[in-house]
């Protein structure tokens, strides 16, 4: 099959590409973003998993969905180099747009991501299930099946 072919069929069937944007030190959160990922590609939607200096706020404007990752990070914010100055960029165009959150943790009680829900909320995104999905350092089982299927419900949209 031409990539040509495949190209106009996914435009056809409406396939939607999902961009999950991440920043994670440690690897956990990264491991998230590749298990929402997987749950785009389960519902055959198309990812596009990357970390936050690698992503494009224009692929975002121009998307209905996407998702974003980060782990708690300073005292409950977002890491403060790469991810905070993103999100404050994406404020600004988020408005009507749904948006997947997740992220993990250490040793808090997930108060970085109820900020963060908040956050998106009043620049007026919808959250999916009205909550990030969060996890004590690595994913267990639970955890990446709760990533595959935000990953899962952003592909439909
Ligand atoms: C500098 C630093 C600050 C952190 N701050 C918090 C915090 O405020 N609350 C919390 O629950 N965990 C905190 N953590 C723990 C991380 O969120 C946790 O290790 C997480 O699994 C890291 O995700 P990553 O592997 O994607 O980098 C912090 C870790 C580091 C290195």
């Amino acid at each position: 099959m031409t990539n040509d072919f495949k190209n106009s069929k996914k435009e056809r069937i409406g396939m939607s590409k999902v961009n999950v944007v991440f920043w994670s030190q440690s690897g956990n959160t990264e491991a998230m973003a590749n298990a929402v990922g997987e749950g785009v590609k389960a519902a055959g939607g198309e990812a596009n998993v990357v970390y936050v200096s690698d992503a494009s706020l224009d692929e975002l404007k121009s998307a209905k969905a996407f998702a974003l990752g980060c782990p708690a990070m300073g005292a409950e914010v977002l890491e403060e180099g790469e991810m905070e100055p993103f999100v404050t960029d994406l404020e600004g165009f988020v408005s009507g747009k749904t948006i997947g959150l997740f992220g993990s943790y250490g040793w808090g009680d997930g108060q970085w991501m109820r900020d963060w829900v908040d956050r998106m909320t009043a620049a007026g995104a919808t959250v999916v299930d009205g909550e990030g999905v969060i996890c004590q350092d690595a994913p267990d089982g639970a955890a990446t099946e709760a990533c595959k299927e935000l990953g899962k419900a952003l592909a439909a949209i």
